[in-house]
C-alpha cells in the first residue's frame, strides 16, 4: 500500500512509489498492474492521476502496455539500480517531461516489427555476404530489384532496379543530386511553403534558390515559368506542408516545361504510402517517359526515420555521369550492407506489403481519431487544412490565440506543440499536429489537454 499524501502532485508520488517498487524488485518483471479504475479505487484518487503515472512510467520504458490486458512491469529495468537514476519530474520540477509530443515526423515505437527484422537479419547474416569489401556504390541489386518492383506496381514508376540508388535518408539524395547537377544548373525553384531541408541543402551546394509559391493546385507554375530555374523540387503527391495534391492537368504542365526548357524535376514521394482518404495519385515520374523526372522515396514515414533508408530513381540518361560523380566525389552507399539485406528479405518474403496495409489500418485510425476529436473539442475555432495522408493533421487557428503563449503554456504541462512559424516566419502559419508518435489509446486524452490549455491560453 503506498502512502500518497498531498504535498506533491498525487500522480508524482504515484509514479515515485511504483518505480521505486520495480527499480527494488518488488514489483516483478511480468507482474500485472492494477487497472485505472481499481487504483484510482484504492487510493481514492481521480483515474486521470492513475493514467498520468502510468503513461509517465510506460514512456519511460518501466512498464509495458499490452492490449486488452493492461500494463506489466517491463523487462529493462532489472538493469537500472534505485540510485541510477532519481525521478526526472523531481530534477526538473519547472520543465515537465512531455507526455504528448505532437512531432510531425514520428512513428510510435511500438509500430516498428521488432521481433520479424530481428528474425529476418539473424536470415541475412546467414547468407554469403562479403564484408571485407565496399558495397555496390547504388545499393545491393536484390533490394533496388524489390524497390523498383514496388514502385513500378504501387506507384506506377517506370523503372528497373539499375536507376535506383540507395540513400542514408533524403537529405544524402537531395546532396548527391545537387553535386550530380553542380555544373549544368546553377539555381533551383523550391515550394514555399515547403520541405526546409531542400532550400538549405542545394544552397549549400552553391545553386540560388528561387522560392515559388504554392496554391490549391501545388507548386504555380506560371511563378516557375518566370524565372531562370531549369530543376525543381516538388512534392506534388502531398505537398509538404499544406498536403494539396497536384491535379493531373499541372503534373502534366509541369512535365512539359521540363521537356521545353532543357530542366529536371525533383519529384519527392515522401509519404506516399499513407494515404487515408482517396488512393494516392500515380508518381508524376510515371507519367511520361520519366526522362525529365528524378524521383524520391524513403522507408522514414512507413517503416522506420531511424534505419535510414531512402532512394532516388535516376533516369537511364545520367547514370553514366552518376557513376564519374561516385568516382570522383569517392561517393560510397550509406546503408549498412546488413540492413540492405535484411530490408531486401523483409520486401521479398512479402512483409513489406503486410506491414504497409496495418500501418495504413492503424495510423488512419488515429487520424480519423486525432481529426474527429479536434472538431468536437476546438470546433470553429480551428480550420483543418490538410488531412487525409502521412502522419500529421494541420491546423490553423480561427481565433485571435497567441500561438507563441499556446506552444509555452502546453509545454508546462508536458506537451510539445509544433508551429509553422518555426519554419516559414509569420508568411504561413499554423500548427502541425502529428499523431503518428502517439499511441492510439492517448489521442482522446491529448486533445482534451489541449483544449483546456487553448482555453486558459484565450482567457489570459
Ligand atoms: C518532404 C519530406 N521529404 C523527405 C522526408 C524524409 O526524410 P528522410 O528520408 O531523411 O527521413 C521528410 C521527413 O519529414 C519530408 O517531410
Amino acid at each position: 500500500m503506498y502512502d500518497l499524501n498531498q504535498n506533491k502532485p498525487l500522480y508524482i508520488q504515484l509514479y515515485d512509489a511504483i518505480k521505486h517498487d520495480i527499480v527494488t524488485h518488488q514489483l516483478e518483471k511480468g507482474t500485472k498492474l492494477s487497472s485505472v479504475r481499481k487504483m484510482a479505487v484504492q487510493y481514492a484518487i481521480s483515474k486521470n492521476s492513475v493514467s498520468l503515472a502510468y503513461q509517465q512510467l510506460y514512456s519511460e520504458g518501466y512498464i509495458e502496455s499490452v492490449p486488452k490486458s493492461g500494463y506489466f512491469v517491463a523487462d529493462i529495468v532489472h538493469e537500472l539500480t534505485p540510485t541510477a537514476r532519481s525521478s526526472p519530474m523531481q530534477e526538473t520540477p519547472s520543465e515537465p517531461s512531455i507526455r504528448y509530443d505532437f512531432f510531425p515526423a514520428r512513428l510510435s515505437p511500438d509500430t516498428f516489427p521488432l521481433k520479424l527484422w530481428q528474425r529476418l537479419f539473424i536470415k541475412a547474416m546467414k547468407t554469403p555476404l562479403d564484408f571485407g569489401a565496399y558495397t555496390n556504390r547504388q545499393g545491393e541489386e536484390g533490394l533496388r530489384s524489390e524497390i523498383a518492383r514496388y514502385l513500378m506496381h504501387s506507384r506506377g514508376v517506370l523503372c528497373d532496379a539499375s536507376q535506383i540508388i540507395l540513400c542514408a535518408g533524403s537529405s544524402d539524395a537531395m546532396r548527391q543530386i545537387a553535386t550530380l547537377f553542380q555544373t549544368h544548373f546553377h539555381e533551383i525553384a523550391v515550394e514555399h511553403p515547403g520541405y526546409p531541408a531542400a532550400g538549405t541543402i542545394f544552397k549549400q551546394y552553391g545553386y540560388a534558390i528561387a522560392p515559388i509559391e504554392v496554391n490549391a493546385s501545388g507548386l504555380n507554375i506560371d511563378a516557375l515559368e518566370q524565372t531562370t530555374a531549369k530543376m525543381v523540387y516538388i512534392t506534388p503527391s502531398h505537398q509538404y506542408p499544406t498536403g494539396v495534391s497536384m491535379p493531373i492537368t499541372h503534373r502534366m504542365r509541369l512535365l512539359h516545361w521540363a521537356k521545353r526548357e532543357g530542366g529536371v524535376i525533383i519529384e519527392d514521394d515522401y509519404d506516399s504510402e499513407l494515404r487515408y482518404q482517396n488512393r494516392p495519385i500515380p508518381a508524376l515520374q510515371g507519367l511520361e517517359n520519366g526522362a525529365n523526372v528524378i524521383y524520391m522515396g524513403t522507408f522514414s514515414k512507413a517503416l522506420s526515420p531511424a534505419l535510414r533508408v531512402s532512394y532516388i530513381v535516376l533516369p537511364h540518361r545520367y547514370l553514366e555521369a552518376y557513376t564519374t560523380m561516385c568516382q570522383m566525389s569517392h561517393q560510397r552507399c550509406g546503408v549498412a550492407l546488413s540492413t540492405q539485406k535484411t530490408l531486401e528479405l523483409f520486401m521479398a518474403e512479402g512483409h513489406w506489403e503486410r506491414h504497409l496495409r496495418k500501418i495504413r489500418t492503424l495510423n488512419r485510425k488515429k487520424h480519423d481519431l486525432m481529426r474527429n476529436k479536434l472538431k468536437s473539442m476546438l470546433g470553429d475555432q480551428i480550420e483543418i487544412i490538410s488531412e487525409g495522408g502521412g502522419l500529421a493533421i494541420i491546423m490553423r487557428p480561427t481565433v485571435a490565440i497567441d500561438l507563441h503563449r499556446l506552444r509555452e503554456n502546453a509545454l508546462k504541462k508536458g506537451m510539445k506543440l509544433y508551429c509553422a512559424s518555426d519554419l516559414y516566419g509569420e508568411t504561413w502559419e499554423a500548427i502541425r499536429m502529428g499523431f503518428g508518435g502517439l499511441r492510439e489509446e492517448e489521442i482522446s486524452d491529448a486533445i482534451e489537454l489541449l483544449n483546456t490549455i487553448w482555453i486558459e491560453t484565450l482567457a489570459r
